[in-house]
């Protein structure tokens, strides 16, 4: 019994890990205490409000299976609060290196250490390709020299940016918190191109082809030699709408997802069976929108 209880509280110890050793916020900021605007890198320090992180987070949905990365992480309040009030795992890249210290030293300081983590980089070296959610505070340049990067992860990534814009690529939804704007995208599949889709019985087959920039797609559908415009066609992260008019008079409505050059979905008339639809890319267009803003090389060293 007298070996046994030292070592329970020694195994409690071990199970609590760094906490047992970390610092209070008071502390934290008793070693370093960074002036709002203060000079960074490309942009200055100033925090986002605990309203609009809370906001920009919950418009993202995210949920403890995402990857949440801050881009210009300052203090670390973004990813704090992805790990700590939403369970998310969460990075924060920061390039001051004493900016960097004390978000790290505040993960430990709010016991979210295991989900979350500060890393001192710049956000132009730095791969953040496996993020889920990104947000940002940075500068409208610094947002259109990401951009091309935002667009190449994968379908569905939610982009969440305070104050500032993405040049032509409107965001899906701009919302307010703390009287201050923030924006929502969310990386759209590439789907521009020409698509060749039926349903197992061959009894609808047809052509679509489709015209895109960004989540912005339009195009039209050639079935039995007709060619049709397609009506209200849509597309979020990788899922995709249109409707168009048949052979025979008929409103026909898709709704389908993208997978690479993959697409399959549901067709859908009024009085109809509803038909299983799959298909293939024939072929992808360029897309000059998710190419590298004119202007950011220097960014990249180039
Ligand atoms: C406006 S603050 C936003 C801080 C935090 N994301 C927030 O919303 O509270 C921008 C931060 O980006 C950092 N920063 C500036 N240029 C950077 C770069 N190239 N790479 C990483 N961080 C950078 C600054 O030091 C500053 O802490």
């Amino acid at each position: 019994m007298r070996l046994i209880q030292p070592l329970i509280v020694c195994a409690a110890l071990l199970a609590l890990g760094p906490a047992v050793d970390a610092k209070t916020r008071a502390e934290c900021e008793r070693d370093y205490k960074p002036q709002v605007g203060q000079a960074g890198k490309d942009v200055i320090w100033v925090p986002t409000p605990d309203e609009l992180v809370n906001k920009m987070l919950t418009m993202a949905k995210v949920t403890p299976r995402d990857f949440v990365v801050d881009l210009g992480a300052g203090d670390g309040k973004i990813a704090i609060a992805a790990g700590k009030h939403f369970g998310a795992t969460a990075l924060g890249i920061e390039y001051n290196p004493d900016m960097a210290k004390l978000a790290q030293c505040l993960v430990q300081a709010e016991g979210v250490g295991s989900k979350v983590k500060i890393i001192q980089g710049d956000i132009f070296k730095e791969d953040f390709s496996k993020a889920t959610v990104v947000t940002m505070y940075l500068l409208p340049e610094l947002n259109l020299c990401v951009r091309h990067r935002l667009l190449a992860m994968k379908p569905g990534t939610r982009v969440a940016s305070h104050s500032f814009a993405m040049g032509e690529w409107e965001p899906d939804e701009p919302f307010e918190a703390d009287s201050r704007i923030a924006y929502l995208w969310i990386v759209p599949a590439r789907v521009g191109g020409s698509w060749s889709l039926r349903d197992s019985s061959g009894s609808m087959d047809f052509t679509v082809s489709l015209s895109q920039s960004f989540q912005k797609i339009g195009g039209e559908i050639s079935m039995a030699g007709r060619k049709q415009p397609l009506i209200g066609a849509s597309l979020q992260g990788e899922n995709i709408r249109f409707s168009f008019i048949d052979a025979k008079g008929v409103t026909q409505h898709f709704a389908g997802v993208v997978h690479g050059t993959k697409m399959s979905g549901m067709l859908r008339a009024t009085g109809i069976t509803d038909l299983n639809v799959t298909g293939n890319a024939q072929g992808a267009l360029a897309s000059p929108w998710a190419e590298m803003a004119s202007g950011c090389g220097r960014f990249y060293g180039k």
